[in-house]
């Protein structure tokens, strides 16, 4: 059989006025107003503990929105005990029963359920209408998709045979439970971790991130709705590292999934190495752990293309993508122009509340964050290395807004331009025309991190001079645009070095790592 055809979907332009934009934010104001209880799931059944903790909105930390329940560990344990009492029957359902789910999944998201993931996402996680449209709704949508044709495509794959022999592959689920740590910051990616792998015909029991409840809850609602059996995918909110040592040392523990950052993914990898003499099978580890992703630009370079790529690229999503750009090499005879369009830019710019689709920018995620972002900004206005050009303010009295900040160093080497700091913070480093390519090494060695980077350049040698210096400097390389922005099916994310395994999300290699495969010779 063959699955739909995946296409990107289209995203909603929700101009002012619009319907889309009227459902969305009335949407939005109902939602704000109820005061929500969110329950853990395990083997399909709602769970409610005595520990009801607080939801806090970014943009108005003091609005009551309810409360989720918390877990301890006897309800990992129980997560763990569901799914490995759901995997013999999920297991062996044909692959067409499970896409099936995941299809259905997607359309119900495409249709009754976008407006209520997409507000929960600008609730929960202070995302503008146009942030959650394009992480919620469609890139999440893309990756279900996307993700069942792959799953054909991989399945098809088969080995060569003949005359009286018959070889195949046969794609089986990883033996024992998977599981799943997912992040605040892409509610596509909390959705497509645990999917992907229970998917490929796995168990999962799913941890994410206690800043990105309100939208969790919803992608289970969807789940359920869509068919997904009782105990295939188990959503518990326990301590992270607790719950981490537990299920890390469970004799059938076969994949940990993770986003999250690069200390809490090695910190997980070293509890795998110390338990593998007890696992039945090597663990598949599958990691995107952030990024210093950087924008480099040439001295043939469109200064305009430039500044807009910087703005958007630094600034959208308040920066808290681990593809944001964040540190900026700028030749000095492009700087007064580029930094001239950039505070334009940055004039125009609004901050404040989603629920006004006129915000660009809106607050972060939660108090640490605003902490660490501040803590930045006021070392740049000490120091004497580094100023602030732009932006600068903090104001946390109602919610944790920080203002879109350029901060300009004269070291290449200063702690903003190596450090992830995961705010709308961009460090400008201006070099002397002349010294492109030792400026192209500092790019490579300054950062541990690979994930995304640009280019920009109009001189092609310029361009392929890059494209080889910085080989190994991104799994997401871009010429000529902002390093954000990835497209499921369109670019394959992910990257190496202190930023993952760079298995590439919503790919056919990601898909792999879910699968253990038995080679069968039939001779007649
Ligand atoms: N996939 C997201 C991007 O490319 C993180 O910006």
């Amino acid at each position: 059989s063959q699955v739909p055809y995946a296409v990107n979907e289209p995203v909603r332009s929700y101009e002012p006025g619009s319907d889309d934009v009227k459902s969305l934010i009335s949407t939005y104001k109902k939602m704000w107003k109820k005061k929500v209880e969110i329950p853990m799931y395990i083997g399909g059944k709602e769970v409610k503990t005595k520990t009801k903790t607080p939801i806090q909105s970014p943009q108005d930390h003091q609005h009551d929105l309810g409360f989720y329940y918390a877990g301890d560990m006897s309800h990992v344990d129980a997560a763990i005990d569901a799914a490995l009492a759901a995997k013999k029957q999920w297991a062996a359902l044909g692959w067409e029963q499970r896409a099936s789910i995941f299809l259905k999944a997607a359309d119900l998201l495409a249709g009754p359920y976008r407006d209520r993931l997409n507000a929960a996402t600008m609730i929960g996680q202070g995302k503008n209408v146009m942030q959650a449209e394009i992480d919620a709704a469609c890139e999440f949508i893309d990756f279900l998709r996307f993700n069942v044709e792959f799953m054909t495509e991989l399945y098809a794959d088969q080995p060569i045979s003949a005359d009286g022999i018959w070889n195949r592959a046969e794609y089986r689920p990883l033996e024992g439970f998977c599981f799943a740590v997912t992040p605040f910051n892409f509610t596509a990616i909390a959705g497509n971790l645990p999917s992907c792998m229970a998917m490929m015909g796995n168990v999962v029991v799913w941890k994410p991130s206690h800043s990105q409840v309100y939208s969790a809850q919803v992608i289970m609602e969807i789940f359920k709705e869509a068919g997904l059996p009782d105990g295939v995918i188990n959503l518990i909110y326990t301590p992270g590292a607790e719950t981490a040592k537990k299920v890390l040392s469970h004799p059938d523990f076969t994949g940990l999934h993770f986003t999250g950052s690069t200390s809490v993914f090695q910190g997980m990898w070293k509890m795998i190495g110390d338990h593998i003499h007890k696992y039945k099978t090597y663990p598949r580890i599958v990691g995107e752990t952030g990024g210093k992703d950087f924008v480099m630009v040439h001295p043939s370079a469109d200064a305009a293309e430039v500044a807009t790529a910087l703005v958007r690229g630094a600034f959208e999503y308040q920066g808290q993508k681990c593809s944001a750009a964040s540190r900026a090499y700028i030749p000095k005879s492009l700087w007064k122009e580029v930094q001239k369009i950039m505070g334009d830019q940055l004039k125009s710019i609004k901050m404040g509340s989603p629920e006004d689709p006129s915000n660009f920018v809106n607050a972060v995620i939660h108090q640490q964050s605003f902490d660490k972002c501040k803590s930045y900004i006021e070392a740049a206005k000490k120091s004497k290395e580094a100023k602030v050009l732009f932006g600068g303010k903090c104001d946390d009295q109602k919610g944790w807004f920080v203002e879109p900040t350029v901060i300009e160093t004269s070291n290449p080497q200063y702690s903003s331009m190596c450090e992830e700091i995961f705010g709308p913070i961009l460090t400008v480093y201006v070099y002397e025309d002349k010294k492109w390519a030792e400026t192209l090494k500092l790019v490579d060695e300054t950062s541990p991190y690979s994930l995304t980077g640009s280019i920009f350049a109009k001189d092609r040698y310029a361009i392929d001079e890059a494209y080889h210096a910085l080989e190994n400097a991104a799994g997401n390389f871009y010429i000529n645009d902002k390093p954000t922005g990835a497209v499921v099916g369109q670019q394959p994310f992910g990257g190496a070095r202190a930023s993952g395994t760079n298995d590439k999300a919503g790919s056919k290699m990601n898909l792999l790592r879910w699968v253990s495969v038995r080679s069968i010779k039939e001779t007649f």
